[in-house]
């Protein structure tokens, strides 16, 4: 079962990243580009990426930055995803139109209505897990099964293993996007990598979007049947 839509090789993720993205805004369909980022580490270093690639190549004034999933932290705690992105990105490259935190202390309503005002996202970047999740859709989590209606849920890792409750785009919210980016980085997300292309359930599996790119190094391919 092939892992669905494009997986590309790359040398170099975080370079490929900032390409795409700097290709995605410039054939926008609006004047402005609506982004949501990623957490994790692999997110860091594409952010660090793009502040200096895309720095001059995309007009962040253009840019509306909403989030994937976000930790129920506040925003200065050191596990935000925010601040990964203001840190990596925002306070690099100067303001851009718009940022839209998630906020948990405020339910998942307030972003499910500016999704939906929105109507679809440019760019949804998205990472891996060594477990199959993303975002934070991780495996035998609730969030999994949201009403389809649902684009963001409340959601936790029931292993306990990625700490902090969290709010998360949902595979319907996931959906809603002309092209979602999944950056794949390393060794360690070889397993869940080949396991997603042998067909096995995972929640990285179930990513869709009207164009749906994998950005993948050799360590991170290294499983895979070729
Ligand atoms: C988060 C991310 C999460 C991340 C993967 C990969 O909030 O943690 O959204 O889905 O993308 O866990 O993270 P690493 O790149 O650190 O392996």
């Amino acid at each position: 079962m092939p892992i669905p839509g494009d997986l590309l090789l790359v040398d170099d993720v975080p370079s490929a990243f900032a390409e795409h993205v700097v290709e995605a805004f410039r054939t926008r369909e609006r004047d402005t580009f609506s982004i949501a980022l990623s957490g994790g580490d692999t997110a860091r270093r594409c952010y660090e990426r793009l502040a200096v690639e895309g720095g001059s190549e995309i007009d962040w004034w253009k840019v509306d930055v909403y989030w994937g999933d976000e930790r129920c932290v506040p925003h200065d705690h050191q596990d935000s995803n925010y601040l990964l992105a203001r840190e990596a990105l925002l306070d690099r490259v100067g303001a851009a139109n718009a940022t839209h935190l998630m906020r948990c202390t405020e339910g998942t309503d307030p972003y499910q209505l500016r999704l939906g005002d929105l109507g679809r996202l440019d760019l949804i970047h998205l990472g891996l897990g060594p477990d199959g999740h993303t975002a934070s859709l991780f495996p035998g989590s609730a969030a999994l099964d949201a009403d389809p209606g649902r684009l963001v849920a409340m959601n936790e890792d029931p292993t306990g293993n990625n700490i902090h409750p969290r709010m998360t785009l949902t595979f319907a919210g996931i959906a809603r996007s002309h092209t979602v980016l999944v950056t794949v980085s390393g060794e360690e997300k070889a397993e869940a990598l080949a396991r997603i292309q042998a067909g096995e359930d995972l929640p990285a599996a179930h990513i869709r979007s009207e164009r749906l790119i994998w950005l993948v190094d050799e360590a991170a391919a290294s499983h895979l049947a070729r």
